[in-house]
């Protein structure tokens, strides 16, 4: 099948995030790297994804697992060549599926050649390209991001006796946007890889790229307008590719990254992500319809791309302290899980491994407005080891059967870049993909079922609006995605307990709800309220049909 040539095809796909490392090591080093990864394409097909995003790979200490580079123009040779990077590309893109990469662009790892040069003294030409100061109290009351281990965004370096500033870790020097030349740099690192054939970027830590004193350094005009100029470069030169930002912000913020469609194509939905979990929590709809109302509308050709987790914590930057408590007090218990201002678990484990409670979430991400984004193994149900340190507990070997290492690698077990997870309820040897796909019944199964309908109804939960119906129970999450006339509607229990909800359909009168997994029908829709019982964490999607069947269908 060749790669369709539709211009927004990101809102018509699901995406899957997977660091090369962990899905599948063809080499038997322990690391996963490119050709395991072309390995496994099939699965990604099998399971309804069009869409991957690669976790950064290229050459890098792995301070920062590859958020620290060290070498824009290579790749880390364990991960394997640029060859193999192209062999995966046009693999992918046979069958149907788009391949974007992490873009980091705010800082560089002290490895990196440009900060060696910088270090040589204060007139060397590379100088200028991190951001130096003789004191550290610049900028001051600019917030730390990894809190528990910066205590400042200043390093002092002693060679040449003047601090750096630095957003993340210490060993990450910010790149200093102001140089001209800094801002060329990244166009061609841009380019070189988009003339691979690669099909976009998520651009990693968007909104610090600038420093002006008086301000808290994030989301500068002069930010929005570096990444302008990206998107004009990416519009003319390579038409067809796509940027989405990574910008944790509060959602006037977060939407300002899509401009007036000149500026990214997609932003995570950072926002929405936390509140659907305080919505759980709390067994409130409140929170996600709040939420949504402030994160749109956003202009036409732009999408949220919606995540439940990823590969760092579950971030609580953006909620109120209230809100922070409750999601500590929910799905944090033992310190250990926390990070940062963040959570460190994966999704199952989040929600107590329970089944309702993962089909409602994965049902949400595939039904709200938005482009979902699939965290890799989540679909299974995988594990987490929050022991690990960092955020590794949720970067572990992919778990492909129940086979040595969980199939990824035939590396001895001491080898691999990380143990796989043991835990005895998410243990490899039920929790993988070959012993999920001979069950029927498994997540997976579910998962790729609801890939499947998602893809059939693609341009209403695609491209429709959203509309939240009112009702009297606040537990009850109603909306309606509508396009061209046609209508779906999603109804959440979020509550642990059975409920009931009565919903004012009658502007639908004469349609007849069709369950949109199994195709079951439900009565006609009348003039009196429609009623609904729904069991503890149960969903219904219901395309509203012409009653053109029998009573009895
Ligand atoms: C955001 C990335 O998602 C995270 O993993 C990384 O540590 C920071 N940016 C710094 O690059």
């Amino acid at each position: 099948m060749p790669l369709d040539d539709s211009k927004l095809w990101y809102r018509d796909a699901i995406f899957y995030e997977v660091p090369i490392k962990s899905f599948y090591d063809s080499n038997g080093d322990g690391i996963g790297d490119f050709a395991g990864m072309t390995k496994k394409l099939d699965y990604l097909k099998d399971l309804g994804i069009n869409g991957i995003w690669l976790l950064p790979f290229y050459k890098s200490p792995l301070k920062d697992d590859g958020y620290d580079i060290s070498d824009y123009y290579s790749i880390l040779p364990e991960y394997g060549t640029i060859e193999d990077f192209k062999i995966l590309i046009t693999e992918a893109h046979a069958r149907n599926i788009r391949v974007i990469a992490d873009l980091v662009l705010n800082h560089v790892s002290d490895q990196n050649s440009w900060f060696r040069e910088a270090l040589k003294g204060k007139d060397n030409p590379k100088r200028d390209w991190f951001v130096w100061s003789d004191d550290d109290a610049k900028y001051s009351g600019v917030r730390v991001i990894f809190s528990d281990t910066e205590m400042s965004n200043w390093a002092w370096e002693p060679k040449t006796k003047q601090y750096y500033w630095h957003r993340f870790y210490s060993h990450q020097p910010d790149l200093n946007y102001d140089n001209p030349e800094v801002r060329e740099e990244i166009k061609n690192v841009v380019r070189f890889w988009l003339d691979m054939g690669l099909d976009g970027f998520r651009c990693d830590a968007v909104p610090y790229l600038f420093e002006r004193e008086g301000t808290s350094c994030e989301n500068l005009p002069e930010t929005h307008e570096y990444f302008k100029e990206l998107r004009k470069l990416v519009d003319t030169e390579f038409p067809g590719t796509i940027l989405l930002a990574e910008a944790n912000q509060w959602p006037t913020d977060a939407k300002a990254y899509f401009g007036n469609e000149d500026e990214f194509h997609m932003a995570f939905n950072f926002p929405l992500m936390p509140r659907i979990f305080i919505a759980l929590a709390t067994e409130s709809a409140a929170p996600i319809v709040n939420i949504i109302n402030q994160t749109l509308p956003i202009p036409p050709t732009c999408d949220w791309g919606i995540f439940l987790r990823n590969h760092d914590e579950l971030t609580l930057e953006m909620v109120t302290d209230e809100e922070r408590d409750i999601m500590y007090n929910e799905y944090a218990k033992l310190p250990k899980m926390r990070l940062n201002l963040g959570i460190r678990r994966r999704l199952a484990p989040l929600v107590d491994n329970d089944r309702p409670t993962i089909e409602l979430l994965y049902a949400l991400l595939l039904s709200l407005p938005g482009t979902p984004i699939f965290y890799y193994g989540d679909e299974l149900g995988m594990g987490d080891n929050i022991y690990l340190g960092d955020r590794n507990g949720v970067r572990t070997p992919m778990q492909w059967s129940f086979d040595r290492n969980a199939g990824f690698s035939t590396a001895d077990t001491e080898q691999l870049y990380s143990p796989p997870i043991t835990n005895p309820n998410y243990h490899y040897e039920t929790v993988n993909v070959e012993s999920e796909l001979r069950l029927p019944t498994s997540l997976l199964n579910w998962v790729k079922k609801m890939t499947r309908v998602r893809s059939k109804f693609s341009d209403i939960l695609g491209h429709g609006d959203v509309e939240f119906l009112q009702h009297k129970n606040r537990r009850i999450l109603a909306y309606i995605r509508t396009i061209d006339g046609r209508n779906m509607l999603c109804i959440f229990n979020l509550s642990r307990r059975p409920t009931y909800v009565e919903l004012d359909l009658s502007r639908f009168k004469g349609l007849r709800p069709v369950e949109a997994i199994t195709d079951a029908k439900f009565p006609a829709i009348g003039d009196l309220p429609y009623f609904f019982t729904m069991p503890p964490r149960s969903f219904f999607w219901l395309s509203l049909t012409e009653n053109d069947f029998k009573e009895d269908d």
